[in-house]
């Protein structure tokens, strides 16, 4: 039996640092136990144009201590620049763009209703290498919301990569076994999956009573397409690594008659996961989930550092929220034991 085992630092390729007051509490968090992360462009006005990229990150900045490396984002719409889109990727400032589909989730309003009105866009995106990130929700009102991830991809998705062959996407957050196919199939394309959606399923958000904490989008799917993203995940394949869509909202605004989608997971999000690769016995394929995959993919050096961990007799006491002046952060549990600590 394995109870010790260090890997490199892991990089998380979608996390949400929101604006303002939470920069500091969150930021720290990812610092902590990541190196490289993909910080989302989601706030209110959204991030697009290098200027704003640029100050984004130097707020993030003041929060870090210990060496994390922010990759900025542009949020892809209508309002994208093409010249300033260039000059931002080449001068390192970005390092990819979000697609959001109009009304897809949190802060998604100034998303894209019709994809044509980019492909210009994703055209010079192509000729310039720069990674497409897509949140592959259908928001057609029509669409069932646990559907919504396979008529993405049916409708939109074999479409983008028919006119953008050589386009580098990555999926974000799948949650369906359609997506794992989809991706493990198709050239120039790879995925994110998140700790949530491979540590829970509807039953755990749904069933003896409704846990709001447990709601994000894409929403969690039933079991058979958990063991889908578990098998692929731990299997190794190159095509899919960590992004843990850590998405803090205040407790207020979850618990709520009309709760906020998002789970904030950064705390325990790599205990987490090593638990369920012990599970499935592979813990040898850790590391390229953590790490190894999306440097790979992305062409960042492998991180030189590394993290060791623990296997517990005893279940971890996890902390149950963050707290500062009067925001509160409830920190994502799963429903079972998680026996692996990081080691101080
Ligand atoms: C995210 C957020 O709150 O910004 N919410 C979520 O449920 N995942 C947005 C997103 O990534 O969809
Ligand atoms: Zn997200």
């Amino acid at each position: 039996m394995i109870n010790k085992l260090t890997i490199r630092t892991p990089n998380d390729m979608h996390v949400h640092f929101r604006d303002n007051d939470l920069l500091s509490l969150v930021v720290p968090q990812t610092d902590r136990y990541f190196n490289y992360c993909i910080v989302m462009p989601n706030l209110i006005p959204p991030i697009t144009n290098q200027e704003m990229a640029i100050r984004y990150l130097n707020r993030i900045k003041k929060h870090i201590k210990k060496g994390l490396k922010p990759l900025m984002t542009f949020y892809l719409n209508e309002k994208i620049k093409i010249d300033d889109m260039i000059k931002a990727y080449k001068n390192k400032n970005i390092f990819a763009l979000k697609l959001y589909p109009k009304g897809a989730t949190t802060n998604s309003e100034m998303g894209v209703k019709n994809l044509e009105n980019i492909f210009k866009i994703l055209s010079s995106m192509e000729e310039n290498n720069i990674p497409l990130l897509i949140h592959g929700e259908d928001t057609d009102k029509n669409i069932d919301i646990f559907d919504r991830e396979k008529s993405f991809i049916d409708k939109y998705l074999f479409k983008i990569i028919r006119e953008f062959p050589n386009l580098r996407i990555v999926l974000e957050h799948i949650t369906t076994s359609d997506a794992v196919h989809f991706v493990k199939e198709n050239k120039n394309i790879a995925a994110t999956i998140t700790p949530h959606h491979l540590a829970s399923n509807r039953n755990d958000m749904l069933v003896g009573g409704i846990r709001p904490h447990l709601y994000c989008l894409p929403i969690l799917k039933r079991r058979n397409h958990q063991e889908a993203l578990i098998k692929i995940a731990t299997s190794g394949n190159k095509k899919f690594f960590l992004g843990t869509d850590s998405a803090p909202h205040d407790i207020k605004l979850k618990e709520n008659d009309c709760g906020c989608a998002g789970v904030f997971n950064t705390v325990n999000s790599i205990e987490i996961l090593t638990q369920i690769f012990d599970q499935q016995n592979s813990l040898k394929n850790l590391e390229n989930f953590v790490s190894n995959n999306s440097a790979n993919f992305y062409n960042l050096q492998q991180n030189e550092s590394t993290i060791t961990l623990i296997k517990m007799d005893m279940p971890i006491n996890f902390p149950k929220s963050l707290k500062k002046n009067n925001v509160i952060l409830k920190i994502y549990k799963p429903n079972f034991p998680v026996f692996w600590k990081i080691k101080k």
